[in-house]
């Protein structure tokens, strides 16, 4: 799929005020600076569409991208930052899920995860809720330019044992690298092919 327009809509904290238009979304979630931002520019091939930060926390509202004027993405605050405060956590947090839960144009969660890492339990826990509640996700694995290739499948291999001790069939994986574009075409297809389903 080709992106020939990417252009940057609305940011609000309240799902009421999200774009009303009825158009598919695919929302980008996980841990903060896991590269969540980072990975909506490397798609779209726009340096700045989403804003990007070394600091964890940088995402703090809902963010929503019109691509050819007839899908969105969707970029989220991550979740598990620690300075963030108790308060603002919970904010945070409740705004994700009643926008996770209750927009119904929200086609596919893609959920990301740091390559580098052993499984965490606050991911684990994450799409351990999304099954309970039956909100279609994917997993994208990120940054894998930051780690030899033997020990990202040692890792990928980690992580798929521990999923599959939940559950029967995992759900579709993705490998990127914002850096070197890897994983791109995968993820702008496997959009495609859903927003072609969806036209019929
Ligand atoms: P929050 O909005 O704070 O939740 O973070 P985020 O998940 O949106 O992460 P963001 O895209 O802001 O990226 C965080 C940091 O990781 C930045 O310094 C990015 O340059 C870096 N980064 C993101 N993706 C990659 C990648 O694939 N490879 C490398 N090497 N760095 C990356
Ligand atoms: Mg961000």
């Amino acid at each position: 799929m080709k992106i020939k327009t990417a252009e940057f809509v609305i940011s609000n904290t309240d799902i009421k005020k999200c774009p009303t238009d009825n158009l598919p979304e695919y929302a980008f979630i996980g841990r903060s600076n896991v590269g969540k931002s980072s990975l909506i520019n490397m798609l779209t091939e726009r340096k700045s569409l989403a804003k990007i930060s070394s600091t964890p926390g940088k995402t703090q509202l809902i963010n929503h991208f019109i691509i050819n004027d007839n899908w969105y993405l969707v970029d989220l605050p991550g979740y598990g930052y620690a300075k963030v405060s108790k308060i603002s956590r919970k904010k945070f947090e409740k705004f994700i899920w009643d926008y996770i839960e209750k927009r119904e144009q929200l086609i596919n969660l893609f959920v990301l995860i740091d390559s580098r890492h052993e499984p965490l339990k606050i991911d684990i826990d994450f799409m351990n809720k999304l099954g309970q509640k039956g909100i279609p996700f994917s997993i994208v694995f990120t940054k894998i330019d930051k780690l030899s290739s033997s020990k990202l499948s040692k890792n990928l291999n980690n992580y798929k044992k521990k999923l599959l001790v939940n559950w029967e069939v995992l759900p579709k994986i993705f490998t990127t690298s914002a850096s070197s574009k890897i994983g791109r075409i995968e993820i702008l297809n496997y959009i495609d092919e859903i927003n072609k389903s969806l036209d019929k």
